[in-house]
């Protein structure tokens, strides 16, 4: 029986880069799935899936910042579906800019899509959970924030460290009733967003600095978007059953290096 079979997965962010990876991993293995996104675009992203897995998938066109809007995305997945045994909160936004420079309009942008968002998607998703039984919520936190950081990167540092926080709570706190949660803290994986923060570093030749990514990662290059599904896909499976409250770091060792001059290779 493959990995997730049976299970219902709500995936937000699903239309392009990561959660285009844990959506196409989650078809491969056997889940039906809501794929939620702000653009159209994951319809077509869903068809793809359903063409090359045969994969049930609904799709649900929204803003995960938008509360009313996640309550009816579980609402129409239960209602398909019969349940939801898995919530993938991947959805989130990044860009750079000096602090000093930093709007409050910017910083609160990231504070509602990382950090409400997923507020909104957990609260969403979870009387769903309560009532069938127990249920795995994953949370797509970083290294970010968390464990390191580069220059501009203030507001989505801030709101990718608070889902550690989130995720431990809610782990606790739901620990009894059977949901387990777990983050997921990346290193880089070249995805739309990357591809735009590279540009914002380096407007004049971004490729230099998508390379430069991988220089400073001991396996010499980016995550691909369905390592990471896979990855989203152990946490939502029974097989991570006594997994709670992780913070699991999925980086190629790019967090490890102490120095980039010192050591002999
Ligand atoms: N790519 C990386 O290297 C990396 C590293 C660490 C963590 N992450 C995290 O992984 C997640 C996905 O990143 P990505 O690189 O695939 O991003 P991306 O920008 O390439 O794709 C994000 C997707 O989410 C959707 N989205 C954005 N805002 C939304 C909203 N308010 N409501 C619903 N959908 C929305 C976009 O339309 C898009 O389809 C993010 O939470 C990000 O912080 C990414």
């Amino acid at each position: 029986m493959a990995k997730l079979e049976g299970k219902v997965a709500l995936i937000t962010g699903a239309a392009v880069g990561l959660g285009e990876g844990i959506a196409e991993v989650y078809a491969k293995y056997g889940a039906k799935m809501c794929m939620v996104d702000l653009s159209p675009e994951v319809e077509k992203t869903a068809d793809r899936l359903r063409k090359e897995y045969g994969a049930d998938i609904i799709t649900y066109v929204g803003n995960v910042a938008d509360k009313a809007q996640m309550k009816e995305a579980a609402a129409k997945t239960a209602e398909k579906f019969g349940e939801i045994s898995v919530c993938c909160c991947n959805a989130g936004v990044c860009r750079l800019a000096p602090f000093e420079e930093f709007t409050d309009e910017m910083r609160d942008f990231h504070i509602d899509v990382n950090i409400k968002g997923v507020w909104n998607t957990c609260q969403a998703v979870i009387p769903y959970m309560l009532q069938q039984g127990g249920g795995n919520i994953v949370i797509a936190s970083s290294v970010t924030g968390d464990i390191v950081a580069d220059a501009g990167e203030a507001a989505y540092a801030m709101t990718k460290a608070a889902l550690v926080g989130l995720t431990k709570c809610l782990a606790v706190e739901y620990a009894t009733r059977n949901i387990r949660v777990n983050c997921t803290q990346l290193g880089y994986a070249r995805t739309p967003m990357v591809e735009k923060m590279a540009v914002e570093s380096n407007p004049e030749d971004p490729e230099s600095a998508i390379r430069d990514i991988a220089v400073g990662v001991p396996m010499k290059r980016l995550a691909k978007p369905t390592e990471v599904g896979e990855l989203f896909a152990f946490l939502g499976s029974d097989e991570s059953s006594y997994l709670t409250g992780s913070q699991i770091v999925i980086d190629g060792g790019s967090t490890l290096p102490e120095t980039m001059s010192i050591g002999t290779n």
